[in-house]
C-alpha cells in the first residue's frame, strides 16, 4: 500500500522533504564553496605574500539534474506516504529556471501543506512575487554578517545590499514568518551575534543561529571553530531578555526564544553540540536525483535511474520504503570515526 507512512528501521516517521534542485550557487561562503585555499583555511592568519589560489569546481552537467516533471512525481508518491512539507534548496534554488513553475507544480499535489524555500537572496527580487503567486509559503534568507567587508569574506561576494533589500521586499510582499539563517563561526562572525540578534527584533524576523557543521569542501571544520548553541545563548542573555518557546514541532530542529520586550525569535539550531538525531524526519534529495537518509550519509541512492526505469508508483513507493529503512541512526561528529561526506552542503542541499 502506497498511503501507509514512510517509517525507518528505528520508527521515525518520515513528513519532511528537502530538495536541492541545482548544486550551483553564485556565493563561495568559506564554510560551504570557498573561492580560494586562503578562504577555505580561514582560521590561519593570512600568508600576505603569496596570491590567494583559486579553487576550481567541476559542477554536474544540468543534463544530470532531475526534470521538475520528475521531481513532482516523486513528490506526489511521497506526499501519500506521509510527506507534507517540502523545502528547495540548492546550492542556490534561484539559479536554477522558472522555480515557480516547480512551486505551482507541487502546491497541486495533495497532502503538501508547505512549501519553503532557503536562498542567499542575491536573485530573490526580481523573482519574488511570482514564487509568492505561484504558492510559496515560506522563504529562509541565509545572513551572517550586517558588515559589508565581512560579508564579503564569508560569502565570497559583495552581496550584503542585495541581501537586506531581498527580506525587505519578501516582508513588502507579504511572505509571512520570515526565516534568516546565520551560521557563526568563532573568530569570523561571533562578535555579530547580537547585531544580527537586534536586526531580527527590529524587523520581526525569526533568526536562528547554526551551529558549523563538517560539510565544508575546504574541510576545514575543526571543533574549535564552532560557537556552540549554549555559548551564543548566554552571550544573547547578557543582552535581551528572552524567554523561552515550545518547540514548533517535535521534529523540529530549533530551540526558540522570544524578546520579552521586542518583535522577533531567536532559534538555536544546535546539530554539533545537541544532536537532534532522534527526531529527524527528513530525506533529501540532490539535484542530480541521488535520495539521502541523513546529511552526513556516505551511500546516496539512486532515485533518478529508479524513476527512469519506467517503474510505476507501486515499484517507486517499494524502493523508497526500502531505502529509508536504511536511515542512518544519526550523525557521529565529534567522535573518532567520524568521517565527513564527500559532498558540501552545497550539493546536499540545506
Ligand atoms: N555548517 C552549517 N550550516 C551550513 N550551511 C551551509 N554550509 C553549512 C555548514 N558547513 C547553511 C547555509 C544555509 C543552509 C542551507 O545551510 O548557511 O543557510
Ligand atoms: Fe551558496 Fe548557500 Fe553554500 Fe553559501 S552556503 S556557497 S549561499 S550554497
Amino acid at each position: 500500500m502506497i498511503e501507509n507512512g514512510l517509517y525507518d528501521s528505528f520508527g521515525r516517521l518520515i513528513r519532511d522533504l528537502r530538495i536541492s534542485i541545482t548544486d550551483r550557487c553564485n556565493f563561495r561562503c568559506l564554510y560551504c564553496l570557498p573561492e580560494t585555499e586562503e578562504a577555505a583555511d580561514f582560521f590561519r592568519s593570512p600568508t600576505r605574500d603569496n596570491e590567494p589560489k583559486p579553487i576550481t569546481r567541476s559542477w554536474k552537467p544540468r543534463s544530470h539534474f532531475l526534470t521538475y516533471e520528475e521531481i513532482a512525481r516523486v513528490v506526489n508518491v511521497l506526499a501519500k506516504m506521509g510527506i507534507h512539507k517540502i523545502r528547495l534548496t540548492g546550492g542556490e534554488p534561484l539559479l536554477r529556471k522558472d522555480v515557480p513553475e516547480l512551486v505551482r507544480k507541487m502546491c497541486c499535489i495533495s497532502g503538501i501543506q508547505d512549501i519553503a524555500l532557503t536562498t542567499n537572496g542575491f536573485s530573490f527580487k526580481s523573482q519574488a512575487s511570482e514564487l509568492l503567486k505561484s504558492g510559496l509559503k515560506r522563504v529562509t534568507f541565509s545572513l551572517d554578517s550586517l558588515d559589508r567587508g565581512n560579508f564579503k569574506r564569508l560569502t565570497g561576494r559583495d552581496g550584503l545590499k542585495q541581501l537586506i533589500e531581498a527580506i525587505n521586499y519578501a516582508k513588502e510582499l507579504g511572505f509571512s514568518k520570515i526565516k534568516i539563517n546565520a551560521v557563526i563561526i568563532r573568530g569570523l562572525n561571533d562578535h555579530e551575534i547580537e547585531s544580527l540578534a537586534d536586526y531580527a527584533r527590529d524587523q520581526n524576523l525569526i533568526i536562528r543561529f547554526i551551529e558549523f557543521m563538517p560539510l565544508d569542501s575546504g574541510r576545514s571544520w575543526q571543533r574549535d571553530h564552532v560557537m556552540t548553541g549554549l555559548e551564543i545563548l548566554n552571550r544573547l542573555k547578557e543582552r535581551f531578555v528572552l524567554e523561552p518557546l515550545g518547540l514548533e514541532h517535535t521534529a523540529s530542529t530549533a530551540k526558540r526564544w522570544r524578546f520579552c520586550d521586542g518583535k522577533g525569535e531567536i532559534g538555536l539550531i544546535m546539530p554539533v553540540s545537541e544532536p537532534f538525531c532522534g527526531q529527524c524526519n527528513r530525506i533529501r534529495i540532490t539535484a542530480d536525483g541521488k535520495l539521502r537518509t541523513c546529511l552526513f550519509s556516505h551511500n546516496e541512492h539512486d532515485l533518478k535511474t529508479i524513476i527512469r526505469n519506467n517503474t510505476d508508483d507501486n515499484g517507486l513507493a517499494l524502493w523508497l520504503r526500502e531505502v529509508v529503512m536504511k536511515k542512518e541512526k544519526g550523525h557521529q561528529i565529534g567522535q573518532k570515526q567520524f568521517q565527513q561526506p564527500e559532498r558540501t552542503m552545497s550539493a546536499i542541499g540545506g
